[in-house]
This record gives structure tokens, C-alpha cells and sequence, in this order.
């Protein structure tokens, strides 16, 4: 394909590509209609490979540059947000080098916003495996790691319980690794701020916050993203100004299960989902 023919098209009515393992980046979603009530959305759930967190980096760098692809080519996307901690971490070094024209906005864990709020000076860090070990995550910790205490849980295993609506597996993983962080709450030395590494976890705030107690502030990713994403389209003059905006749902797996995730946590109409095939999904 000529990835350049389709990022050079015009029309700021095309739609913003957002993409993410599974049902997780619904929740970027929901911040991203909050701050771009006219713009079109194409979602992409990549449910037949869900959940990224626990393979290795080559096999999500390759997912995330072929559901790029698969969105600019079937969609003509004027704007990709990756709304995946993981696929950030693994691929968006490589997806801006191949889409140079293409506004790309990443997720990573907000760990510069909980060093600011924290009085504590004790932070959890929750995301998963890939995200943790990658090089980007690395850097960042590093970069701030004079500034703060960090504890950092990788959760095996939660975004997957997750995706399948796995309450009481939920619950238990919630128990397990908030438990391995170490004491919440706003007294000396204890945990006052919890990042949120990864967008399927707002979804379950509820279950976490039953370890942590009310103290404690919950940071996630959606509202900076959504903002970073506006002032990009503005930039670019690719800013949708009218129109009641849309969004459509695709998917590598079943539509059902993604339109039932939608219909719980979507905020807004959406149009039902539909199967979306890339080079690599597997037939049904
Ligand atoms: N929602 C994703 C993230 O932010 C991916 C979770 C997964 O697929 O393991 O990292």
C-alpha cells in the first residue's frame, strides 16, 4: 500500500483511528468523545490476539503496525491514537518512522503527574509486563526515580480476566497485587498515589479501590491523551468543527462481545461492531 496517498488526504471529516488490544482503550475513548464531541472515531479492538500484555515485544510491534496499516488503508485515518500502554511501549517508535505525515499519539504510564501530586512521595505503579520491562518505561522511571519511591506490580494476567468479564478473577488479582505494592493511604511513607499503566484498568478502579481505601488518587491517561490529541488536529488543521461526530466499532474477534463491553462502558451512541480482517487474523 502507499502509506503516504492515504496520510496525504485531506478532509478533517475522515476519521481519528484508535486502537487497542481489547476493551481497554474504550476508556481513552470515552475521554477522547469527551474533548472531540464532532469527530468520527474508528476503534479497533484487536480481540482475537487480546490480551498484549504477557508476549513478547516483536509480536505486538507487528499487530500494532498492521492494524495502522489495515485503518489507514480501509479507513483513512488523519490521526492514530494508540490507546495501549503495552503497544506503545513495543511499537510507536516504529510506527512514527513509517507514518511521518500521520499524527500519532502514544499511552504511557503517568508517572510525571503522580510525582507531582504525590505528598507521600510513595507511588504504585500497575501496567502490565511488556509495558514494565520495555526500554521507554525504563527511561521514564529512571528520569524520575530521584523524585519519588516507586512501587511497580506488573499484573499477569488482570487485563486478560478483564476482557472476559472475569469478576471474580478480578477481584482476586486486584487482592494479589495491590497487596505486593506495599501500605495505601496518605501517612508517611505510604502509597498515596496509584497509577494506572494501563487503559483496561479504570474499569475495575471499583475493585481496586477496595485495597487502597479512599485516599488514595487514581491517575490514568485518558484526558491527557484526548487533549494532546486536539491540539495535534489543530495543528494540522484536521480539526472536525461540526457534525455529532461517531463512533464505529472493528474488531479481530467476536462483535457481540465487543458491542456488549461498549454498551457497559461506552458514555454515547455507537455504531454496532464489525468484523475487521488484517493480513494476520485468524479466520473463525
Ligand atoms: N490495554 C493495554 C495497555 O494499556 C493492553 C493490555 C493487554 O492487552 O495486556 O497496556
Amino acid at each position: 500500500m502507499n502509506h503516504s496517498a492515504a496520510e496525504g488526504s485531506q478532509g478533517a471529516d475522515r476519521p481519528i483511528g484508535v486502537f487497542d488490544s481489547g476493551v481497554g482503550g474504550l476508556s481513552v475513548l470515552n475521554a477522547l468523545r469527551a474533548e472531540l464531541p464532532h469527530e468520527r472515531f474508528a476503534y479497533f479492538a484487536d480481540t482475537a490476539h487480546a490480551p498484549y500484555g504477557e508476549r513478547g515485544d516483536d509480536f505486538v510491534a507487528r499487530r500494532t503496525t498492521t492494524i495502522a496499516r489495515h485503518l489507514l488503508a480501509e479507513h483513512r485515518i488523519k490521526a492514530l491514537v494508540v490507546a495501549c500502554n503495552t503497544a506503545t511501549a513495543a511499537a510507536i517508535h516504529q510506527l512514527r518512522a513509517e507514518h511521518p505525515t500521520l499524527p500519532v499519539v502514544g499511552v504511557e504510564p503517568a508517572l510525571k503527574p503522580a510525582v507531582a501530586s504525590s505528598r507521600t512521595g510513595h507511588i504504585a505503579v500497575i501496567a502490565t509486563r511488556v509495558t514494565l520491562e520495555s526500554r521507554k518505561f525504563h527511561a521514564l522511571h529512571a528520569s524520575l526515580a530521584a523524585r519519588a519511591t516507586f512501587s511497580i506490580v506488573p499484573c499477569d494476567g488482570l487485563a486478560g480476566a478483564i476482557e472476559r468479564s472475569d469478576t471474580d478473577r478480578i477481584a482476586a488479582l486486584c487482592e494479589k497485587y495491590l497487596g505486593a505494592a506495599g501500605r495505601f493511604g496518605d501517612a508517611p511513607g505510604q502509597i498515596d498515589t496509584l497509577v494506572l499503566g494501563c487503559t483496561h484498568y479504570p474499569f475495575v478502579a471499583g475493585d481496586l479501590r477496595r485495597w487502597t481505601g479512599d485516599a488514595v488518587r487514581f491517575i490514568d491517561t485518558g484526558a491527557p491523551v484526548a487533549q494532546q490529541t486536539r491540539r495535534l488536529l489543530l495543528a494540522a488543521g484536521q480539526l472536525a468543527t461540526g457534525g455529532p461526530g461517531q463512533i464505529q466499532l472493528l474488531t479481530s474477534g467476536e462483535p457481540a462481545s465487543l458491542d456488549e463491553a461498549a454498551a457497559r462502558w461506552v458514555r454515547g451512541p455507537v455504531v454496532p461492531a464489525v468484523r475487521a480482517w488484517t493480513a494476520d487474523t485468524p479466520a473463525p
